[in-house]
């Protein structure tokens, strides 16, 4: 319990300190944003004041690369658990790996008691799931290297920064909402970074024929619920639900398929375009606790349980 009453501490600490940076500055180099968003109010709040929580409004989408190329783009010290995605995707093409493209509006995110209240801001990246983190051959974590943060936003490219993440403060279309519609139908994302050339690009459009989307939600959701990390310092376990009424009824997740172009780390610098992936379009409230020490969280329910333990080095460390 102290220890955890410190890390609650720590990290409330780590958010006062970012905002008083923030504050002395005196001046902001952007202008907020004066545009109102279309997602929910976070629902987590109230029940949860001591913690912090908010909305994530996104598109998740899978890339499948080769094995041999994850291997090279994966740090080669964290061992890639090719039977924990294979145990929710048994039919995931042979010798390929599923990367994760997120691209989210962040809304209302709070800390109640404390009084804090952060300005929404979006964030695109590609995550690398089904990492052995920690060597023990079963427990899931998920390589978030680099994102494009909303450049309004001090707050979350400190507050990801601190985990070792390269950060791009970056602008968006559209400025305050998880994505637009477009006239064809389709939904449409791009976040541009202003300090180089690097961009994300998402067009989805709903799947007709729900037969032909490949990925079930509790993929999704399983791999938003690994623990976070970039430079492996500390780990984020951010705590997505999804069976709250944000995410069933009326707003329940829609399957899309489209295309991804972008130029971002760890990709090269010249730009890619996937066609033909799959995904959804889902909203679900969230709590997170920031900065803890990834060795806490082995055997994590998000990560895995010891039956999916390796008897020995996998193949795929191998490649
Ligand atoms: C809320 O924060 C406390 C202190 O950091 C932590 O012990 C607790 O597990 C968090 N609650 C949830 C639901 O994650
Ligand atoms: C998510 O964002 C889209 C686009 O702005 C919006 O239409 C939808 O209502 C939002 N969903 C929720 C549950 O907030
Ligand atoms: C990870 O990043 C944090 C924040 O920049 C830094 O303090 C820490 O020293 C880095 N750790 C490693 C192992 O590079
Ligand atoms: C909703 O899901 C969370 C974890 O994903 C679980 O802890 C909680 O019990 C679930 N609530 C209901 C009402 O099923
Ligand atoms: C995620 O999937 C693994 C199997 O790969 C399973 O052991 C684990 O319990 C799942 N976690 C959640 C939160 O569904």
């Amino acid at each position: 319990m102290p220890f955890q009453l410190s890390l609650l501490h720590l990290s409330a600490l780590a958010i006062l300190v970012f905002s008083s940076a923030l504050f002395s500055q005196g001046k902001s180099a952007v202008a907020p944003a004066v545009c109102a968003s279309h997602d929910l109010p976070n629902p987590l709040a109230e029940l949860f004041p001591n913690n912090a929580t908010g909305v994530l409004n996104a598109t998740l989408a899978i890339i499948p690369i080769p094995l041999d190329m994850a291997r090279r783009l994966i740090p080669p010290q964290y061992g890639i658990l090719e039977r924990a995605y294979r145990a929710l995707l048994p039919d995931f093409p042979e010798a390929m790996y599923p990367v994760l493209v997120q691209a989210a509006h962040d809304h209302d995110v709070q800390f109640r008691a404390y009084g804090i209240t952060i300005d929404d801001f979006s964030r695109v990246g590609f995550e690398f799931p089904f990492l052995d983190l920690l060597g023990d051959g079963y427990s899931s974590f998920r390589w978030a290297p680099a994102q494009l943060i909303s450049a309004t936003n001090s707050i979350a490219l400190e507050g990801s920064r601190a985990y070792g993440t390269v950060v791009s403060p970056a602008e968006y279309e559209p400025l305050c909402d998880a994505y637009q519609v477009l006239a064809s139908g389709a939904t449409y994302f791009k976040g541009s970074s202003l300090e180089s050339s690097e961009f994300f690009e998402v067009e989805m459009a709903p799947v007709h024929h729900p037969v032909f989307n490949p990925y079930p939600l509790e993929l999704f959701k399983n791999i938003t619920n690994q623990p976070t990390f970039a430079n492996a310092t500390t780990c984020d376990n951010m705590i997505r639900l999804f069976n709250t009424s944000m995410t069933t009824g009326e707003h329940a997740p829609v399957a899309v398929h489209g295309r991804v172009k972008a130029n971002t780390f760890p990709f090269g610098k010249a730009a890619r375009e996937w066609t033909g992936v799959y995904g959804v379009q889902v909203a679900t409230p969230f709590i997170e606790n920031n900065y803890l020490d990834c060795q806490t969280m082995q055997g994590y329910a998000g990560t895995g349980g010891p039956g999916d333990s390796y008897t020995s080095t996998t193949t795929s460390d191998d490649l």
